[in-house]
C-alpha cells in the first residue's frame, strides 16, 4: 500500500476506504481467444442500425480492422452487406473496396458512407444496373428495391404489399406497384385500382417494362368514371426522367433509348421524382422492412440457385 501511496494510486472514499486505481497499459490482460463473447449484436434502437438483415455491429469490424490493418492499407469485404467494413475502414483511415452482389445493399453503403462523412465520401459504384437489359435480369426482390430506391420511396410492409401496394411515393405517399414484366395488362391495373380505393389517395403508380393499350385504356377510364388516377410509367421513361432531373447538363447514368415521342420529363414523373432532385440523386438510407427482406440463409441460397 505504501508503494502505490507514493505513487498516487490509493484515492480514499468519502468515509475512507482506500481504492486502488489501475491503469489498463500496466495489466497484460488476456489475449482474445477463437470465440469473442464480448460484443453484442446491433442493437434494434442503436444510431448504427440502418436495418440490413445480416447487419454486424461497427464495434466487431473496428476490432477486426484495427488487429489486421494498418492506416493507409486497403480492406477489402466482398460480402459488404450495407457497408459496416467500409464505414469503418474509412473512420480508421484505411482505404477499402466492399463488393456485394445485391444492388439493393450496394445502395445502402453509399448512403451510408455519405451519412458517416457528412456527404464528404461519395463511394465510386461499379457494376450498377444500367440499362433495361440489367434490370431485366435482377431477381425480382432486388428489381423491385432497385426502383423503389431510384424513386426515393419507402417499402411497403408485406400487409400493404399483398394488396399489390410495393411501396408509397416520396412525400405525398401515394401507392406505388413495380412490376418486372412487359405487356403489362387490364387486370394488374383493375386489381391496384382496388388497392387504391382502400386507402384515403387517389393516385397510384404502376412502373413497368411496358403496358398493353388495353391497361392504357381502362386507365382512362377509371380516371373518367372513378376518378382515380393511375399513371403508367415504363422502365425507359423513369430512367430518361431520372437523368434528365438529376444530370440535366451531364453525361446520362442510363443507358436507354428514347421511346417515340419521349418529350423529357412529364409532370407526373416529376412528381413521383421529385425526390431525386431534393437529394441530388441519394438513394435512401431505409432499407425495406424485416418482414419483406428475405434472411440472410435465403439470400445466400438465391446466390446459390442462380
Ligand atoms: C452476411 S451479409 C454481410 C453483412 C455485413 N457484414 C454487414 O454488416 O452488413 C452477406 C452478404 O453477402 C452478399 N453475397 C452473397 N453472395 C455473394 C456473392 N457471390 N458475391 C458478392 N456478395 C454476395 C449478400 O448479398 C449479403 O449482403
Amino acid at each position: 500500500m505504501e508503494k502505490y501511496e507514493r505513487k498516487g494510486q490509493i484515492k480514499y472514499t468519502r468515509t475512507g476506504t482506500p481504492t486502488l486505481l489501475q491503469y489498463a497499459d500496466e495489466m497484460p490482460g488476456v489475449p482474445l481467444q477463437n470465440i469473442w463473447t464480448d460484443i453484442p449484436p446491433v442493437n434494434p434502437q442503436a444510431r448504427e442500425r440502418v436495418g440490413y438483415p445480416t447487419q454486424k455491429p461497427e464495434s466487431l469490424l473496428e476490432r477486426i480492422v484495427t488487429a489486421s490493418s494498418n492506416a493507409g492499407d486497403i480492406v477489402l469485404d466482398p460480402f459488404c452487406g450495407c457497408g459496416t467494413t467500409i464505414a469503418v475502414a474509412e473512420r480508421l483511415k484505411r482505404q477499402w473496396v466492399g463488393i456485394d452482389i445485391s444492388p439493393t445493399a450496394v445502395n445502402l453503403m453509399r448512403r451510408r458512407l455519405l451519412e458517416a462523412t457528412n456527404g464528404a465520401v461519395d463511394a465510386k459504384l461499379i457494376g450498377m444496373p444500367t440499362s433495361e437489359v440489367d434490370l431485366k435480369r435482377l431477381k425480382h426482390f432486388e428489381f423491385q428495391n432497385w426502383v423503389l430506391q431510384q424513386i426515393v420511396a419507402t417499402p411497403s410492409a408485406r400487409k400493404t404489399h399483398d394488396m399489390g401496394i410495393d411501396g408509397l411515393s416520396f412525400m405525398y405517399h401515394e401507392p406505388v406497384q413495380v412490376k418486372q414484366s412487359e405487356k403489362v395488362d387490364r387486370p394488374v391495373v383493375d386489381k391496384f385500382f382496388t388497392a387504391i380505393k382502400r386507402t384515403d389517395k387517389d393516385t397510384g403508380y404502376v412502373i413497368a417494362f411496358s403496358f398493353t393499350r388495353g391497361a392504357r385504356n381502362e386507365v382512362a377510364r377509371l380516371q373518367r368514371e372513378e376518378g382515380i388516377k393511375i399513371v403508367l410509367i415504363t422502365v425507359a421513361e423513369l430512367l430518361l426522367a431520372s437523368d434528365a432531373i438529376t444530370r440535366p447538363d451531364r453525361e446520362p447514368t442510363f443507358d436507354v433509348a428514347k421511346p417515340s415521342g419521349w418529350r423529357g420529363p412529364s409532370r407526373d414523373h416529376k412528381r413521383l421524382l421529385q425526390a431525386l432532385k431534393e437529394r441530388a440523386g441519394l438513394p435512401p438510407i431505409q432499407a425495406p422492412p424485416a418482414n419483406t427482406m428475405p434472411s440472410g440463409k435465403a439470400l445466400v441460397d438465391s446466390v446459390r440457385d442462380s
